[in-house]
């Protein structure tokens, strides 16, 4: 046997939650993209009460506005590593935080790898850990678009089935494994970004300004968000967005992603004059400006979830979502990238019922980190 195969012979098999027993471990939690820093910052929290934390920073994002922002405004604790990985193509990014994330859990030799969400960063730190039989546990599990195109749904189709504790955020995703198969190490602990909401809103309206320096009245414009590649990466489609845009009249605040920028200038698209677009925002600011909008018209997934737990309507520019509980309720609607559907949707959508409770009860983290206590690898 190899050195390698005896370090790590525990196998996968051997993961359980135990009742009665705190176990103490060293956690290594593989980060990398703007939303999965949203998301560790209450688990982070809560996990550090209990275990040893080592976070890895994979780089795929890397302005200070998509990264470093995020870790100071939030305490997320400094990266012990940073992979500076940086941008990509799918199989090359992929492969860069492969090798390297591989290299550090030989080095720090950890009792499990912690991966959030769908990205690029979630893959390949699941799959650095599973080829090494660590025990992986993912956060925001068995969502599912159910469109396979979607880099996010391979991501997270094989990072779930690759997953020994699975946190699902709602019982449609615990219904998604299911159907798959998974039911072992599967737990209903709600959603972290509810906890991340609760815990923010009240100190961004303390610190945040940026109502004040945007000179925005509440309820009188427009929060936009575009980067989802299925939009981007299609100039008919980016074009009858911002021509759906344009043509609302109103007024539209729009910080705007890098993946965007680059194809706005690629293809020359005409940005209305109605429409201001800014940099990326820090989450304190982001949480205000989605509170005090009229409507949110976005793609993102965190920021669909986001207006409705800040009561705002929802416009989503895409065919499908995973989170079909906001649909469900009739406070999202998806709209593609059709522009009379969009345009439609800004003027006259307006949700008729009343919200229900689907993501839990605000404590995620807790749940998670009470879990891991138990831990038995
Ligand atoms: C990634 C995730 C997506 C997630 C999004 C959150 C994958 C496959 N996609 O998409 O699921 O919703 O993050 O924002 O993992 N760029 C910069 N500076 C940065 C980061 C990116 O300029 O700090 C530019 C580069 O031109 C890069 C492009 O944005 O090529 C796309 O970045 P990348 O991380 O590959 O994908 P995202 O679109 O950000
Ligand atoms: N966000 C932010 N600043 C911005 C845009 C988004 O802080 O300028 C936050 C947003 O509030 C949400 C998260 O980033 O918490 C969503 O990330 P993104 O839309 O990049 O990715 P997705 O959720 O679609 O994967």
């Amino acid at each position: 046997m190899s050195e390698i195969d005896k370090q790590f012979k525990k196998s996968r098999n051997q993961v359980n939650v135990t009742h009665g027993k705190v176990m103490k471990m060293k956690i290594l939690t593989v980060i990398g993209a703007r939303p999965q820093f949203i998301k560790a910052a209450p688990v982070s929290r809560e996990i550090r009460k209990q275990h040893k934390e080592i976070i890895v920073h994979t780089g795929q994002h890397y302005d200070e506005n998509m990264s470093s922002i995020f870790f100071d405004e939030l305490d997320i604790p400094k990266p012990d590593y940073n992979l500076n990985v940086g941008s990509g193509n799918h199989g090359n990014q992929t492969g860069n935080m492969l090798i390297k994330i591989e290299e550090v859990i030989l080095n720090e030799k950890p009792d499990a790898v912690l991966v959030y969400g769908d990205t690029n960063s979630t893959l390949a730190g699941a799959l650095a850990a599973s080829k090494l039989l660590i025990p992986v546990i993912h956060v925001e599990a068995g969502l599912r678009s159910f469109n396979k195109a979607m880099p996010e749904e391979q991501n997270r189709v094989l990072t779930d089935h690759i997953s020994d504790l699975l946190f699902c955020p709602t019982e449609t995703a615990v219904k998604n494994l299911k159907n798959e198969g998974i039911e072992k190490g599967v737990y209903n602990v709600g959603d972290v970004m509810f906890d991340s909401i609760l815990y923010n809103i009240e100190i961004a309206k303390e610190k945040s300004n940026i109502l004040d320096r945007l000179n925005l009245a509440s309820k009188e414009f427009i929060l936009v968000t575009i980067h989802r590649a299925e939009n981007t990466n299609y100039k008919d489609k980016l074009t009858n967005i911002f021509n759906a845009l344009k043509d609302s009249g109103e007024k539209v605040i729009l910080p705007l992603h890098p993946r965007t920028k680059k194809f706005l200038a690629d293809y020359g698209i005409d940005v209305g004059e109605n429409i201001e677009i800014i940099e990326p925002v820090g989450y304190l600011d982001m949480i205000m400006l989605e509170s005090a909008a009229k409507k949110i018209v976005t793609d993102s997934g965190g920021v669909q979830k986001e207006a409705y737990f800040l009561d705002v309507p929802c416009v989503t520019m895409r065919r499908e979502t995973e989170w079909v509980e906001t649909v469900k309720d009739g406070w999202n609607i998806l709209v593609d990238s059709d522009y009379e559907k969009i345009l439609d949707a800004i003027n006259n959508f307006e949700p008729k019922t009343k919200k229900s409770n689907y993501f839990g009860d605000g404590k995620a983290s807790e749940h998670i980190a009470e879990l891991l206590k138990n831990l038995e690898v």
